[in-house]
C-alpha cells in the first residue's frame, strides 16, 4: 500500500514528507493505522545525527498509538480493531530477560531493531523498490506501519490515543523508574532532577508509590509549575549547590530516593550525592552524549548509596503500559498537562523546533 511518512533523507536537514511503500504484514506481524505520535528527542537526536549508530533513509518516530489494521500469520495477542501503543522495547515473553522480573530489557529482535531491519532482517518499507529501514523498530511518523505483535501494547479502547501514545516512551519511562525500577516506598522522601516528560512521570510515579515528600529540580519555573500539578511538594531552580540544598532539606542526611531525567552527567552525579547515606539509590534515566563518563566519588558508595540505570522505566511493555492507562483511565495520572501541541504529519519539523524551543512537554503529531 501506498503510505506517506516522515523521512529523514540526510542528516541535520529536515524531515521530508513522501509517499513510501508499506508491504503485507508478514507472519508475527501486524500493520498498524496510526492515530496519534508524540515527537520525542530520540527522533532528534537520531535526526541532528549526533546518534553514532543513526542511519538513513529511514522513517523516524516512535511515540505511537494506533488501531491494528490487519494482521499475519500466527499473530494471536492482537486483533483488527484494537487499540495498541507501539514499543520500543519490546516484551517477548520468552527470552531470558522476559521470564526474569528483574529487567525489561527483552532480547528477542534486538540485534535486527537496531540495524533498522524487522525480525526476519527484511524491510517492509521501500521506495521506488530500494528499502527503506525501520527506526526503532517503530517508524511512527507514517500513516500506517508494519511492527512485531511482540511489540505492541494492546489498551483499553476507551483511552484517548492522542493521549495513550505518550505511554510509549516518556511518561512510562518516568512512572516505571518511580515505581518499577526504584519501587519507592510509601512515605519516602524522593528527588526528581528534570520536569521534562520523563522527570514529571518520576514525580507523577513517586506520588503513586505513596511518597511523602517530592522535590523536584529544574531550570524553567514554568516546568516546576507542572511538576507540583503532578505532585511534588516542593521545587528547586537547580544549580551547583543542590545537593547541600537537598541535604539541608533532609535534616542533613539526604533522600531515600533521587532520579535523574535530564542527560546531563553532571546532574547525574548530583543526583548520587543527594541520595540519602545508608541506602539512598539514585535512578537514572538520562541518556548522556556519546563519550560522557559519570563521575562519583567512591565513598558515596561506600557509605551506602546506591546507582541504578533504568530503560523505559523497566517496564515490560505489553503487560504494564496498559495497566498504567488503566491508572490514567482512572483518574491517577493527570496527562492532559504534557500535551502542549497539536500537529500533523507536514508540521513535524515543527515539532522539533518546538522540542529545541522548550516550547511545551510534547507535540503530538495527529494522522487525519
Ligand atoms: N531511559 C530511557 O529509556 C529514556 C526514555 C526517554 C528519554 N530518556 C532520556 O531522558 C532524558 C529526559 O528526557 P525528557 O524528554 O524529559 O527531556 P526534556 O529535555 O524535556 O527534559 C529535561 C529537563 O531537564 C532540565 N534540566 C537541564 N539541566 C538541568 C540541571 N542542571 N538541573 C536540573 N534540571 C535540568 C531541563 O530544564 C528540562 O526541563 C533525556 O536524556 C532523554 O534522552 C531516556
Ligand atoms: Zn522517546
Ligand atoms: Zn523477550
Amino acid at each position: 500500500m501506498k503510505i506517506r511518512a516522515a523521512v529523514l533523507e540526510s542528516f541535520d536537514a529536515p524531515l521530508e514528507v513522501q509517499e513510501l511503500d508499506l508491504a503485507e504484514p508478514e507472519p508475527g506481524e501486524v500493520l498498524v493505522r496510526l492515530v496519534a505520535c508524540g515527537v520525542c528527542h530520540t527522533d532528534l537526536y537520531t535526526a541532528s545525527g549526533a546518534d553514532p549508530s543513526g542511519y538513513s533513509p529511514t522513517v523516524l518516530g516512535h511515540e505511537g498509538a494506533g488501531v491494528v489494521e490487519r494482521v499475519g500469520d500466527g499473530v494471536t495477542s492482537v486483533a483488527q480493531g484494537d487499540h495498541v501503543v507501539t514499543l520500543f522495547s519490546p516484551q517477548c515473553r520468552e527470552c531470558i530477560h522476559c521470564r526474569d522480573p528483574r529487567t525489561n530489557l527483552c532480547l528477542a529482535i534486538r540485534e535486527q531493531q537496531n540495524q533498522g531491519y524487522l525480525p526476519d532482517g527484511t524491510t517492509r518499507l521501500s521506495r521506488d523498490g530500494e528499502a527503506i529501514r525501520h527506526f526503532m523498530g517503530t517508524s511512527t511518523f507514517a500513516e500506517y506501519t508494519v511492527m512485531p505483535e511482540i511489540a505492541l501494547a494492546k489498551v483499553a479502547p476507551d483511552a484517548p490515543l492522542d493521549r495513550a501514545c505518550l505511554f510509549a516512551c516518556g511518561l512510562s519511562t518516568g512512572l516505571g523508574a518511580a515505581m518499577n525500577t526504584a519501587k519507592v516506598e510509601p512515605g519516602s522522601t524522593c528527588v526528581v532532577f528534570g520536569a521534562g516528560m520523563v522527570g514529571l512521570g518520576a514525580v507523577a510515579g513517586c506520588r503513586l508509590q505513596g511518597a511523602e515528600r517530592i522535590v523536584c529540580v529544574d531550570l524553567s519555573d514554568d516546568r516546576l509549575e507542572l511538576a507540583r500539578g503532578q505532585g511534588a511538594t516542593d521545587t528547586l531552580l537547580g544549580g551547583p549547590e543542590t545537593v547541600q540544598q537537598i541535604v539541608d532539606m533532609t535534616g542533613g542526611f539526604g533522600a531515600d530516593y533521587t532520579f535523574e531525567a535530564t542527560g546531563n552527567v553532571n546532574v547525574m552525579r548530583q543526583a548520587v550525592e543527594s541520595a540519602r547515606m545508608g541506602w539512598g539509590l539514585a535512578t537514572v534515566c538520562g541518556v548522556a552524549g556519546k563519550g560522557e563518563t559519570l563521575d562519583v566519588v567512591p565513598r558515596f558508595l561506600i557509605t551506602g548509596r546506591r546507582v541504578a540505570g533504568s530503560s523505559f522505566g523497566g517496564v515490560k511493555g505489553r503487560d504494564q503500559v496498559p495497566q498504567l492507562i488503566d491508572r490514567y483511565l482512572a483518574g491517577d495520572i493527570d496527562v492532559d498537562p504534557f500535551v502542549s501541541h497539536k500537529l500533523t504529519l507536514d508540521d513535524v519539523n515543527r515539532g522539533f523546533e518546538l522540542m529545541e524551543a522548550q516550547d511545551g512537554i510534547r507535540s503530538v503529531i495527529e494522522f487525519a
